[in-house]
């Protein structure tokens, strides 16, 4: 049996490039792991069992529609191995919040059952093979900082970030990420270059910014009260993650946390090239 640390995720820039033919969106995007974490504890065996999952939180779906047993069918079509799994998942990142809870449980799963068999595959190869199931999953695959664009899945690799001062806040309501994708209006979306952006991130001014903001407010308009009172709790930086309904804060801060709100202080978290995240 393994036991792993299934971290979250936070998007320090975000611009959404274009829409496809596919539905999907071409974004570009600087990634960043965070020590809020999941934690998985999973096993398999050969006796050909149907796969069993089980959550610490009762509203997440434990049948085939959750990320880590599509990660465990994924792995066993790719590899043609054979086995079941028997999964817990400790669940501790809120979901429908743009910290990529379920994508991470995915590339978790992922390298969790490649060690279970004996590492019959190249970390290259789980990450692309993981784009199949979810756009955010190959990421996970990085050392914990990339600038990632297309999907989300085509991954540049990039130097870890000093460490800061970091909050994270959502309200209780979630939001869903097609919902949001579909209130984006391209005649309001910022004119940055990425690349630019990008940069700037690596020349120590940053530029942090979410073209899905916007459309995520139009969605659930507190949100938009909520960032302000976080910034006039005197943090330098308040953005929204992802599609939200999460964000990440960054300065010499506390927020307000209301009972109405999750509310955890949290890190930047990076991998050495031969472990999962510890
Ligand atoms: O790839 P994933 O399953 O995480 O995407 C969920 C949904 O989010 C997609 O069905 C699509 O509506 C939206 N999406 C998008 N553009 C992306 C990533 C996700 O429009 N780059």
């Amino acid at each position: 049996m393994l036991v792993l640390r299934s971290p979250a995720k936070i998007n320090l820039f975000l611009k959404v490039v274009n829409r496809r033919l596919d539905g999907y969106h071409n974004l570009a995007s600087l990634f960043q792991v965070i020590g809020l974490s999941d934690r998985i504890h999973i096993s398999i065996s050969s006796d050909n069992r149907v796969d069993q999952l089980t959550c610490t939180d009762p509203t997440i779906p434990i049948d085939h529609s959750n990320l880590i047993l599509k990660a465990a069918n994924l792995f066993r079509s790719k590899t043609g191995l054979t086995f079941s799994v028997k999964a817990h998942l400790e669940k501790h990142i809120p979901h429908q919040a743009g910290f990529g809870g379920g994508s991470s449980n995915a590339a978790t799963t992922l390298w969790a059952l490649n060690q279970l068999c004996g590492v019959p595959v190249a970390t290259p190869e789980l990450m692309h093979w993981s784009a199949d199931i979810g756009s955010d999953i190959p990421f996970f695959f990085s050392e914990g900082t990339a600038y990632c664009t297309g999907r989300g899945e085509i991954v540049r690799e990039l130097p870890a970030p000093k460490q800061t001062n970091l909050w994270l806040v959502k309200p209780k309501q979630g939001l869903s990420t097609p919902a949001v994708f579909k209130k984006l209006d391209f005649k309001n979306l910022s004119i940055r270059n990425p690349e630019d952006s990008l940069e700037s991130y690596l020349q120590g001014n940053p530029d942090y910014f979410n073209d899905l903001e916007e459309p995520a407010f139009a969605a659930m308009p507190e949100l938009a009260n909520l960032k302000l009172s976080l910034l006039s709790a005197g943090f330098d930086t308040v953005l929204m993650t992802g599609t939200g309904s999460g964000f990440f804060c960054l300065g010499e801060a506390t927020p307000p946390c209301e009972s109405n709100l999750f509310c955890t202080p949290s890190n930047f978290l990076n991998r050495s090239a031969n472990s999962w995240y510890i």
